[in-house]
């Protein structure tokens, strides 16, 4: 039966990553997939998250089902971690959080539910956004409409427009937002753009869809959380899709959660029931190993001291290479300007160059870009920072 299928090319960011394994060359640079490294170009293990493996190792005692929700204890830290630990709405009974496998597995279980409760419902994603989103939502059976969000032009968000588009949204339609740090563009709402969505979305009566993945990496882990906490506080529904791939350095071990608001008590557990059915008709339940290692770390102060300042060193180390490279490449002589790097937050930014380029670029040099021209910061380092900004003015240079 299976002649019947069409071919279907894999995912762009993920296809990049795999050719830049492949890639021979010692000199090559990956500013592809979304992955943070250091100076030395590694993806460590976080040492918070190795003292909590060693705890774990010692504490578990049983390899047996978890349940369909995940570790309770997680779910607990999780909505503390997102909210804010006094956030009015918590306690309140008008909040529902379950593990997930990972932030795309918490997308695909919120979008799951909503779609339940309004089956018509449209999903308006910003542009550009990550490109997964759309196939990923998409499948869950919405059908996909575009607000304007980053201009090519100006290099900033076309927040005009983007406001204009989002007052015509109609009741009931839901609305897809980047909690920080940008994926793919680094230009982030302000707190006052936040606010004004949130009146936009009372007055509207749209439901606002956050993802969240990089909660930590832009201004502090308080600071990046703003838009859900004023949006928490104000709206009567909101849904937020969160992963601690980024900010706990936990990739593989899939650790994600979703989170409701709801109007009542009462549409809260209704909302967990069916989170939780979604769960188990998709994959019965979420993998348990990552969920520990937080629930460890940020029940424990020393761990959770140790994580919010190895973090901090994550986020310091990402924006120094944001001044490195603009400063590095910036060319007044041929008119190109990359100071909204330098502006921007985050792992990405685009880096505003042609196609052409991008394909020099990666051939030449061995320098992976996605083919948004999106670079992910982390992947330059003290080490490649001049052969990446030799070879960036050679290909500008024509
Ligand atoms: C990215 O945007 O590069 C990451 O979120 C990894 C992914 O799954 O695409």
């Amino acid at each position: 039966m299976f002649e019947s299928l069409k071919p279907v090319g894999l995912d762009p960011i993920l296809s990049l990553m795999i050719a830049f394994r492949e890639d021979p060359r010692t000199t090559k640079v990956d500013l592809g997939v979304g992955v943070y490294m250091d100076d030395r170009g590694r993806t460590p293990v976080m040492n918070a998250v190795k003292r909590a493996e060693t705890k774990l190792m010692a504490l578990e005692n049983t390899k047996s089902y978890q349940g369909i929700g995940g570790d309770a204890e997680y779910n607990k830290h999780m909505l503390a971690l997102l909210l804010g630990a006094s956030h009015s709405v918590i306690g309140s009974g008008r909040t529902t959080s379950i593990q997930a496998p990972g932030g795309s597995g918490a997308l695909r279980v919120g979008a799951e539910v909503i779609t339940r409760a309004r089956p018509n419902a449209k999903l308006w994603v910003g542009v550009p956004t990550w490109p997964n989103h759309v196939p990923l939502l998409g499948s869950a059976g919405f059908e996909i409409k575009e607000y304007p969000y980053y201009d090519m032009e100006t290099r900033q968000i076309n927040a005009d427009l983007m406001m204009e588009t989002l007052r015509s949204v109609p009741a009931g339609d839901v609305v897809l937002l980047h909690g920080c740090c940008h994926n793919p563009t680094g230009a982030d709402l302000t707190n006052a753009q936040w606010d004004e969505i949130t009146e936009i979305a009372l007055e509207r009566g749209f439901l606002p869809f956050i993802d969240t993945a990089y909660q930590g990496l832009g201004d502090g882990l308080e600071e990046d959380a703003y838009g859900m906490r004023v949006m928490a506080e104000k709206l009567p529904e909101l849904v937020i899709a969160s992963s601690c791939s980024k900010n706990f350095g936990l990739y593989r071990e899939r650790t994600g959660s979703i989170t409701f608001v709801t109007k009542n008590a009462d549409d809260a557990k209704l909302v967990l029931g069916q989170a939780m059915s979604v769960a188990r008709q998709m994959y019965s339940m979420p993998p348990a190993h990552g969920a520990l290692l937080v629930s460890l770390i940020l029940g424990d102060e020393e761990l959770r001291s140790e994580w919010t300042t190895e973090l901090e060193e994550v986020r310091l180390r990402i924006l120094s290479m944001r001044t490195l490279l603009a400063d590095s490449i910036q060319d007044n002589a041929l008119g190109m300007d990359f100071s909204h790097i330098k502006r921007q937050k985050g792992m990405f930014s685009f880096l505003g160059v042609k196609p052409e380029h991008l394909v020099r670029l990666r051939e030449e040099f061995g320098i992976y870009i996605v083919s948004s021209t999106r670079i992910n910061l982390a992947g330059i380092n003290s080490s490649n920072i001049k052969y990446l900004s030799d070879s960036i003015r050679t290909v500008l240079n024509g």
